[in-house]
């Protein structure tokens, strides 16, 4: 068996190629901080397809396609790896999902989702590159924030 950077899991998630430092974001935006999840996490590790990533490993946990392409916001790249009894049995990367609710932040400040307490509500209109259309104020932006 190969020895891992971070300790190898019996069943679980792997969310590896991470952007080198985002390891942090892609915990909140997940939100495995708020509940009693064991994460172990590696970052700034060395890799051959990318300068430097981070890498975060969640045990026993499955987490659906939609909750994982919420990521691929900040980490285009990341790649999902399912751990079943130690082994890879499913890999995928992560897309940007079509639909976000609750995830960017409308740059327009006359947005009514900057005034009032209303969820963000975006929808993807382009790929490369990407362009997200505000549901509320009908705008669209190609640079965000990310809630
Ligand atoms: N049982 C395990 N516990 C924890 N992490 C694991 C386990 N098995 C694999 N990993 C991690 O999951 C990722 C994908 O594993 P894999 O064996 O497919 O590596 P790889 O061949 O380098 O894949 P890729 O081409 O996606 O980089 C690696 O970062 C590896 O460290
Ligand atoms: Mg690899
Ligand atoms: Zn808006």
């Amino acid at each position: 068996m190969r020895a891992y950077r971070v300790y190898a899991i019996q069943k679980g998630t792997v969310i590896d190629h991470i952007s080198g430092g985002c390891a942090l974001k892609v915990i909140q935006i997940l939100k495995l901080d708020e509940f009693n999840q064991v994460v172990t996490v590696g970052m700034n590790l060395e890799s051959k397809k990318m300068v430097r990533k981070d890498i975060v490993k969640i045990e026993n946990k499955t987490l659906t396609k939609d909750e994982l392409n919420r990521i691929a916001l900040i980490s285009p790249k990341a790649t999902i790896n399912i751990i079943k009894n130690h082994k890879v049995v499913e890999k995928f990367r992560v897309e940007v999902p079509d639909m976000m609710e609750n995830l960017i932040n409308c740059p327009n400040p006359k947005c009514i989702t900057r005034n009032e307490p209303v969820m963000s509500k975006f929808k993807k209109i382009s790929e490369k590159p990407l362009t997200v259309k505000c549901h509320y104020c009908e705008k669209a932006f190609s640079e965000f924030k990310i809630i």
